[in-house]
């Protein structure tokens, strides 16, 4: 990232976009993924309420994290801003900036912490503040946007504590175990990051 690349006040520049820094708090650690995530990502597995929480269907939600799989994953790496997301030097999630758009200055956010011991620590909200701190404050974003299942409570609790706010809900808009859920979209503009972190 250039040093000169000032938060605010100037438009992001592709060149910045394209890196992905590695963000370090008090407990976990971002960077981009390296070569040894691919068999710790397989040893993880496929936990059902992640998948549930994802808005995955529950039939084969249980299926085996396969080899195929991990190599899908891992070949996604470079998609998007995407970082691995260590706790105690292991892997146990990622987090994205999708669809950055410099001209607007906006990007959606997606994060995921694989497996449930690792839930309502923390870790996951301060994975979420690093990598909002990266999209505000160094590569100048004005909005942040999501969209998450209505009844995943834990993650809207988790981005209401980062000064996300409600934007409207989409209507039966998922379709899973043929039952329709609504989804619900929110947004954090640079603005309220400044406030919330003065
Ligand atoms: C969403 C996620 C990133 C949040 O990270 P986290 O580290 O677990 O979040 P935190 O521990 O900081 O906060 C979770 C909050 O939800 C609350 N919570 C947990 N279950 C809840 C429920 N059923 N209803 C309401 N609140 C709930 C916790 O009490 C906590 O709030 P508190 O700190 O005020 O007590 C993480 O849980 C995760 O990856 N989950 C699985 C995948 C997922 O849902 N991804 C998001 C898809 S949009």
């Amino acid at each position: 990232m250039s040093a000169s690349f000032g938060p605010y006040t100037t438009t992001p520049m592709a060149e910045d976009v394209a890196l992905t820094p590695q963000l370090v708090g008090e407990r976990v650690r971002l960077r981009s993924l390296q070569d040894s995530d691919r068999d710790e990502r397989l040893a993880l597995g496929r936990h059902p309420e992640f998948v549930r929480l994802n808005g995955g269907q529950s039939a084969g939600a249980d299926r085996p994290f396969t080899d195929a799989d991990a190599d899908r994953w891992f070949a996604a790496r470079s998609e998007s801003l995407r970082w691995a997301i260590e706790f105690e030097g292991q892997l146990i999630g990622e987090a994205r900036l999708d669809n950055v758009d410099v001209e607007q200055r906006s990007a959606t956010f997606a994060i995921g912490i694989y497996h449930p011991r690792w839930w309502d620590q923390g870790l996951g909200t301060e994975a979420a503040r690093l990598v909002l701190g990266h999209a505000f404050d160094d590569l100048g974003l004005h909005r942040v946007s999501l969209t998450v299942l209505a009844f995943n409570e834990r993650a809207i609790a988790s981005y209401r504590k980062l000064g996300f706010v409600d934007e409207g809900r989409e209507r039966e808009s998922a379709l899973i175990d043929g039952q329709w859920h609504d989804d619900v979209r929110m947004s954090l503009l640079d603005r309220e990051w400044r406030a919330a972190n003065a």
